[in-house]
């Protein structure tokens, strides 16, 4: 690869999973082989979305999905090689898709102890206009103590069922994002900081870029779809002219929005600042989707010491109660997450 050409240890994705499998206590190796499934499928995504206007995938493949998206050609193939991917690994028991309205239940013979919630291409409208799109995924343990309501604590077992995945961000033991920008980065975390690895094509490994990504305190970007200003509450607006005419002197914010959320997501962990997608009066719960697109974003920005906020509560307490449930959504810097949250307060 080009980095190799100068260094022969150079560090891949594939040897940064096997040496954080290694040092788990415990490790089957299960892990390790989902992720680099995983990987699988990013790669062979990767390769589709520079191909699509070539090879006739651009378009809609003419349905709607259970949240109202019209689905698009490269979103179901997107969705045909996680889901191939991933159950041929045998280390899953149940996924979430986006663009699956039930449960996607591994057959018996191939599952494995991990529940992934997963968007197979996030910012599907962008695909036509060539704007950079992505891939986001959680990984949680079917295992982890399910805590129901009346504080029963049960374990789960047998046929897999929603309750495996309807589980708190607090759960996550694994999430990440594929960008397919100018290149193609892999961002994840297994709950020890985050990494970046950018993908070498002449080699077909992602290599390990950037170590222990950090987010800056506060930025100077702030990033969301204005367009519904008429319908946001208060705080937004109030919150965004104190953005573009600060009244203590400090000079205004610069607007950035992509509308691909892993775009404006890695925008803002490499420079600073703060994404939304707040409620509006049309959509009371915002758009984005709570098990594959806030938790495992709100997981990694957590571990880039970035806040994730609903407005109301901390992104990965939210107990979810569907599969596809909305959950308003505001990411980033602390200092401007929590400059915001204090606009929340004095206009609610
Ligand atoms: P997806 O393409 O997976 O359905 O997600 C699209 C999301 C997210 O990527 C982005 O932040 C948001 O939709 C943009 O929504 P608006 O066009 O309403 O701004
Ligand atoms: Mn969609
Ligand atoms: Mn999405
Ligand atoms: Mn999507």
């Amino acid at each position: 690869s080009d980095q190799s050409a100068f260094e022969t240890d150079v560090w891949t994705l594939t040897r940064f999973v096997i040496e954080t499998g290694r040092q788990a206590k415990g490790a089957t190796g299960e892990l390790t082989q989902l992720i680099n499934a995983m990987l699988t499928a990013i790669k062979a995504i990767s390769s589709a979305v520079r191909k699509a206007g070539l090879a006739h995938l651009h378009g809609l493949a003419g349905a709607v999905n259970v949240t109202g998206d019209d689905v698009k050609k490269l979103d179901v193939l997107s969705n045909d090689l996680v889901i191939n991917m991933l159950q041929a690994s045998y280390s899953t028991c149940c996924m979430v898709s986006e663009e699956n309205k039930e449960l996607i239940v591994t057959p018996k013979e191939k599952r494995g102890k991990y529940v992934v919630c997963f968007d197979p291409l996030d910012g599907s409208s962008n695909i036509d206009c060539l704007a950079s799109i992505g891939t986001i995924f959680a990984i949680y343990k079917r295992d982890a103590a399910v805590v129901f309501p009346c504080c029963d604590v049960q374990i789960s077992e047998g046929e897999p069922t929603d309750k495996d995945a309807l589980q708190q961000g607090n759960n996550i033991v694994c999430a990440g994002y594929a960008l397919y920008g100018s290149a193609t980065l892999v961002a994840l975390s297994t709950g020890a900081g985050v990494n970046f690895f950018t993908l070498d094509p002449a080699v077909g490994e992602f290599i390990l870029t950037e170590r222990s990504v950090k987010i800056k305190p506060k930025g100077k970007i702030y990033s969301l779809n204005e367009g519904y200003a008429k319908y946001f509450h208060p705080s937004i607006n109030e919150y965004l002219k104190h953005k573009k005419y600060p009244e203590d002197g400090s000079s205004p914010y610069g607007a950035r929005y992509v509308g691909s959320m892993v775009s404006d997501i890695h925008r803002t962990i490499a420079y600073g600042g703060i994404f939304m997608y707040p409620a509006n009066e049309k959509s009371p719960k915002g758009k984005l989707r709570l098990l594959y697109e806030c938790n495992p974003i709100a997981f990694i920005i957590e571990q880039a010491g970035g806040l994730a906020t609903s407005g109301t509560q901390r992104i990965l307490d939210v107990q979810p109660e569907s599969l596809h449930q909305r959950v308003p959504f505001v990411v980033g810097s602390p200092d401007d997450v929590n400059e915001y949250l204090s606009f929340v307060k004095k206009f609610s």
